[in-house]
């Protein structure tokens, strides 16, 4: 495996992969790597001739009051990782490297970036769509793999590469979860034993939609009413949102007929975490 930490150096090594017709996939992630990150990585093995996975923690993703300094790193753990899922390239630049200092140009999604995490954290998907428009310029890849854990910024970097003509294939990754349910997240390490065991409410109370959904409820109030209630039940936790939006333009549902997607952020301690579900469409009688 080759580590590059050379935004030019990358963007060569792509441009040969090209010239060759090779196959590229790229996992863009920001590094603390677990077995969530690491199926993404198999997927993109079994289908590419070259796997590129890029480790940056993205500065220009995270508000200013939010765990940029406290954010995980271990690029040890992360090329062990790597080299164990037979990578080819660890794209692992600097900050410098990135973003020139007078950088002034953004990719800003404007319509499904405005709801679910996107008014929590208002400059959040600004930057996750900037960083992923100049790692795709970088690695060139003939497709790139992105989690349904993070429901939202999969359908907006859909979004972002059909307005903007990406010459690049979107291919999501189902979530990987814990023994009890919680999503694997780099944000768990957070957790100290006791958050750790609450975290798991937020599986729970998805289960629980699920489960009332499937006996014929359709309200969304009483849906999100019920994940609310299940979220009590651990004293740690804090409802940071609960929504049921449609499955593609995240618009919120009153009833849910359609594929939805339920969604949920929640404070554990220091952490934020997410997760969500899809409900399937309603079966005509
Ligand atoms: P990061 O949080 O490191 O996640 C990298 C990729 O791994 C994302 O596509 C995410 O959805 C996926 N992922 C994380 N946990 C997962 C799990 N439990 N199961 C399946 N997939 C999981 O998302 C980012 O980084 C950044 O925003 C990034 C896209 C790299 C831009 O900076």
């Amino acid at each position: 495996m080759d580590l590059i930490t050379s935004c030019e150096e990358m963007q060569k090594r792509a441009r040969e992969w090209r010239r060759l017709s090779q196959c590229v996939g790229f996992v863009p992630t920001m590094g603390a790597l677990h077995d969530g990150h690491r199926s993404l990585i198999r997927l993109a093995r079994n289908r590419a001739d070259i796997v590129v996975v890029s480790v940056f923690v993205n500065p220009t993703q995270f508000g200013p009051s939010e765990d940029l300094a406290a954010y995980p790193r271990d690029l040890e753990g992360d090329m062990r990782l790597c080299r164990a899922e037979k990578t080819d390239v660890l794209f692992h630049p600097t900050v410098a490297e990135m973003f020139a200092p007078d950088a002034s140009t953004w990719v800003l999604e404007d319509r499904l970036s405005r709801g679910l995490c996107g008014a929590s954290r208002p400059t959040h998907f600004r930057g996750v769509c900037t960083v992923v428009a100049r790692l795709l310029n970088l690695v060139l890849p003939d497709f790139a793999v992105f989690g349904e854990k993070d429901a939202q910024q999969l359908r907006i970097i859909r979004r972002m590469v059909r307005d903007l003509a990406f010459p690049v294939e979107i291919v999501a990754a189902p979530t990987i979860r814990e023994f009890d349910g919680l999503a694997m997240s780099s944000r768990n390490r957070y957790l100290s034993p006791e958050e750790r065991r609450q975290a798991a409410c937020l599986r729970r109370a998805l289960d629980e939609a699920e489960q009332i959904y499937l006996s014929g409820e359709r309200r969304a109030s009483v849906l999100k009413e019920t994940i609310r209630q299940v979220i009590r039940t651990a004293p740690l936790a804090r409802v940071d949102y609960v929504e049921i939006v449609e499955d593609q333009s995240l618009e919120p549902v009153e009833f849910c007929e359609g594929p939805v997607l339920v969604a949920l952020a929640v404070f554990i301690g220091k952490a934020r975490l997410i997760d969500n579900t899809r409900l399937p469409p309603v079966s005509p009688p």
